[in-house]
Order: C-alpha cells, then structure tokens, then sequence
C-alpha cells in the first residue's frame, strides 16, 4: 500500500511538473508575443513624437531690443508662453541690489537673473509662479505693484525690479529662460 502510494504521489508529481512546465511555455509565449505587439504599437508612435519642422521652429524666438527705452518693457512670447523683456533704470537695479537675499522667499541676486554686464535687462517667463496667470506691470500704466516690479491681481502676488517674489502666496520669482545676446541690440530666447 505504501508504495502504491509513493508512485501516484511520484506519478502526479512528475504529471503536474510537466503541467506547469507547459503553462510556462505558454505564459512565456504569450508574454514574447505581447512584447512584440508592443513594439509594434510603440514604432508608429515614436515616429509621431519626431519634432515636426513647426515645433523645431518655436524652440527658440528672436527679439529687438533696441526700441526699449530704459524703464519701459515688452510682451512677446515663446513656446507659446508670455515673456517679460524688460529694461531696468539704473534707480530700479539699484533697488533690486539693496534687498538682502534674508530677506526673499526665493533668493537670487539681480545678477544671477541677467546676464554679465547687461543687469538692465531683465528677461522672465511672464507666467506666475502662484497658478499661472499672466501678472501685470510689463505694459505702460500698468499696476507694478508694492515691489515696483510686477503685480499679479488673481490673487495678490507681488514681485520687484529683479521680478523676485516678495508678497503673496506664489512660491518662487518669476522664471528666467534660456536666453542670450546674438548681438548688443538681439537676445534669442529658448
Ligand atoms: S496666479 Fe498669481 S497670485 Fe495666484
């Protein structure tokens, strides 16, 4: 009796073994075709996401400058997202330069937002940091808010002459891009 049993027992045991070998066969199988499906659903997909000549066309956007008068500013844009270029006076950087970093929620000097030897120009997203709403302060007669530098009313931010955040809930200064001068009166951003 006992060896009867030992033999079903070996005898179901090797049975089951040959079972789950061939499950995993298939499981293998299926999972080798599925991986192949895969690919093949990805390829069109990667050919999709190639930048199109229109999108490599908006990397990056040229700017005069020339025609901006110190204290004045302008709007354009880039990527589709609003860009403050703005020409800071001389009494504007002064301001910028005499605010201790203790002092800001995100600190950054005037110097480390521009570029060497041209602290006057001032180039940021025109985009706050709080929701994203587009902040006043770049157009003429615009609200510049406590700071002098912008003044965002969906909810009270208030940034200064080097457009740090200084009042308000939004977290951070306004973003400085990727830029630089192609010539003193040129800047490409992006
Ligand atoms: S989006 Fe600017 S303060 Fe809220």
């Amino acid at each position: 009796m006992a060896t009867k049993a030992t033999s079903a027992e070996v005898s179901d045991t090797t049975g089951s073994q040959d079972g789950v070998r061939r499950r995993d066969f298939l499981n293998v199988a299926a999972v080798s075709f599925a991986g192949v499906g895969a690919v093949a659903a990805i390829a069109p997909l990667l050919v999709q996401m190639a930048p199109s000549g229109d999108v490599l066309a908006l990397a990056t956007t040229e700017v005069d400058i020339s025609k901006i008068q110190p204290g004045q500013g302008i709007k354009t844009t880039w990527r589709k997202q609003p860009i403050f270029i703005r020409n800071l006076m001389p009494k504007e950087i002064a301001e910028a330069n005499a605010v201790p970093l203790s002092e800001l929620r995100d600190p950054q000097t005037l110097a480390e937002r521009t570029k060497p030897g041209k602290q006057n120009w001032l180039i940021t997203l025109g985009v706050c940091t709080h929701l994203g709403c587009v902040p006043l302060g770049i157009g003429e007669g615009e609200n510049r808010g406590p700071f002098g530098g912008y003044f965002c009313p969906c909810h009270g931010s208030a940034y200064d002459t080097a457009a740090r955040i200084r009042q308000g809930p939004a977290p951070k200064n306004l973003v400085v891009p990727e830029y630089k001068f192609t010539s003193p009166t040129t800047v490409q951003i992006g």
